[in-house]
């Protein structure tokens, strides 16, 4: 049971990163990453766009790669992610007719999730589908979505496929500025209660945590979030933790706020994994003068890396 893994930093519980080609094809990277992480998310080349170049062709080699390194390093595999806003990156979405996008929704799920059944332990099934105007008490989704053209159902369709077709995968509604103070984490959770109010299979929601070191959530917030979801048979994964280090950039405040972050996660049972997105700010999607990450571009470590290693070896 690779769950059960420990790693280096004395966690019993999930940490990890996602990889790009950058990372593992750079050894001090993919040290790093094998040392300290017993999961893994591919960046991007799950995607959509990676995996489904056009109508009926899939091409997995890329996401099948990070498998492998998983794999070899005795690591989870993490799937991110099934839909998204896909006609961005997919302009051949835009063109289909609403019966043969509606085929081309299920023919996806099914065929994704068909070949990493046993790979993948959780799935990011839905990735950012609830509007950000929504309000605390409702939540409303992106119309403007290729996705939404199949039914305003189309979320609770999507959950219900990827059940069926690999009932032991976890599966988790995925999102940004979902863990702090504000309306779109309110309706979030509300959302989220109702899909689970419907029998809706999910497992689990991701907050994504892109945050800034003037605009993180606190402990106490994390934790009400946390027990929340919880109380509703939700369970919680940080995603994509980064710290944007505001100018004039202090290093060690970036370091405060991934304690907090960490901190909270570890210490409740029902934050069960928490992934970076990314390991250096050599590699990032973020302008690399934010700092975003765990290491600087030489792969020294920063507080962002040293208060995560405290935060973990405290509880
Ligand atoms: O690899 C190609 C390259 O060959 C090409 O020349 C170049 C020209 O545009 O594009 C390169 O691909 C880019 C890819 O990142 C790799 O750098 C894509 O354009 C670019 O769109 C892609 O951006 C990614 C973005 O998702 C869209 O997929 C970011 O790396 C990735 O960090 C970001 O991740 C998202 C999560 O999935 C969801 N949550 C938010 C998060 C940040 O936006």
């Amino acid at each position: 049971d690779a769950a059960a893994n420990t790693n280096k930093t004395g966690s019993p519980f999930l940490v990890g990163s996602a990889i790009y080609p950058d990372c593992y094809n750079d050894w001090n990277c993919a040290q790093f990453m094998r040392g300290h992480m017993n999961v893994l998310v591919a960046e991007n080349d799950c995607k959509f766009y990676a995996v489904h170049p056009s109508k009926d062709v899939y091409n997995f080699a890329a996401c099948d790669k990070v498998v492998d390194v998983a794999t070899k390093n005795n690591q989870l595999f993490r799937g991110h992610n099934v839909l998204w806003k896909d006609v961005n990156y997919s302009p051949w979405l835009a063109n289909l007719d609403v019966p043969t996008l509606n085929a081309t929704f299920y023919d996806h799920i099914e065929k994704v999730l068909t070949h990493y059944k046993s790979k993948a332990f959780a799935w990011d099934v839905v990735n950012e589908a609830v509007d950000d105007s929504s309000t605390a008490d409702n939540p409303i989704l992106r119309t403007d979505w290729v996705w939404y053209q199949t039914g305003a159902d189309w979320v609770e369709r999507a959950f219900r496929h990827a059940r069926s077709v690999d009932p032991s995968a976890k599966l988790f509604y995925n999102d940004y500025n979902i863990e702090n103070t504000n309306a779109k984490a309110d309706a979030v959770l509300k959302f989220i209660t109702d899909l689970k109010s419907r029998g809706v299979p999910i497992d689990g929601v991701g907050m994504q945590m892109h945050v800034q070191t003037n605009w993180y959530p606190s402990a106490s917030r994390l934790a009400q979030l946390f027990t929340a979801y919880q109380n509703i048979g939700v369970e919680v994964h940080i995603t994509e933790l980064d710290i944007k280090c505001i100018a004039p950039c202090d290093l060690n405040a970036q370091g405060v706020a991934a304690r907090t972050i960490v901190q909270a996660c570890a210490e409740h049972d029902n934050c069960k994994a928490l992934l970076t997105w990314g390991i250096t700010d050599k590699y990032t999607w973020i302008d690399s003068t934010s700092k975003p990450l765990l290491l600087n571009e030489t792969y020294g470590a920063k507080p962002f890396f040293t208060e995560m290693l405290a935060a973990l070896n405290s509880v």
